[in-house]
């Protein structure tokens, strides 16, 4: 375990940095510690092990590495996350919020289940095995509101299937974030058309877009639309 000198973000709920903020690494604090996820580096800086986060592995850090305006994380808040994977992001998430809860959806049963292997120690992951594009289907599991939906399912209809769950699930004034990936909703049309459509499917909806986020530098194909319901 390497010993180096990390910080808390000066501006992002309850992330760590270490090196200088304009090009900062960044860490999440290790909810369990002496268990790795994937090969993210632990850390350990004045008794208190860190998980080392990778915005080439990760789009949430990398939308950090972007700095954005938008405060979208805070103690205790509740989140649905759509296209869990096997829970590099997701586990990120929940050291990040200790005191909330991550609903993970997932529609792969591989993915599924190496996800309840990564998140059994960790009790603020409920894992489920789910579309995203029903989410009344999952309605028996969910039943509080949500204040943030993060969705980086890959498919086309990619906000259509935001709009949806933001409808059943995300509270007034709750964030969305989408991750769009412009080669999965259409391959032909160029990246700024589908970009375009995809904010028009938001705002349509009653979405305010409080911000847009290229991350092409860790992200090929991928911009990050920030919503308010
Ligand atoms: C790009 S990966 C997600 C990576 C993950 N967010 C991370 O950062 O660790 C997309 C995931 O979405 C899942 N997915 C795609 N369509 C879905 C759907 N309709 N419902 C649920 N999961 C879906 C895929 O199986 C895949 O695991």
């Amino acid at each position: 375990m390497n010993n180096i000198k990390i910080r808390k973000h000066p501006k992002i709920y309850n992330v760590f940095i270490s090196g200088p903020l304009s090009n900062p690494r960044l860490y999440t604090r290790n909810l369990v510690p002496g268990r790795k996820i994937y090969d993210e580096k632990l850390i350990k800086s004045e008794g208190i092990e860190y998980r080392s986060w990778d915005p080439e592995r990760s789009k949430l850090a990398a939308i950090f590495m972007n700095d954005p305006s938008t405060n979208f994380l805070k103690k205790g808040i509740k989140c649905l996350y759509l296209g869990a994977a096997s829970g590099t992001t997701v586990t990120h998430l929940s050291d990040i919020l200790p005191n909330g809860i991550i609903y993970a959806v997932e529609f792969a049963e591989r993915s599924m289940r190496q996800l309840i292997q990564n998140t059994s120690e960790r009790k603020n992951i409920i894992p489920i095995l789910a579309d995203a594009r029903h989410p009344v289907d999952f309605a028996n599991i969910i039943f509080t509101d949500i204040d943030l939906i993060y969705q980086d399912v890959a498919q086309p209809t990619q906000a259509e299937i935001s709009v949806k769950n933001g409808d059943y699930y995300l509270k007034e004034k709750g964030k969305l974030i989408l991750v769009i990936k412009s080669q999965s909703i259409d391959s032909v049309s160029k990246s700024e058309q589908v970009y375009k459509d995809e904010r028009k499917v938001l705002e349509e909806s009653g979405y305010l877009i409080q911000e847009s986020i290229n991350i092409h530098n860790f992200a090929k194909n991928h911009i990050v639309l920030i919503a308010e319901k």
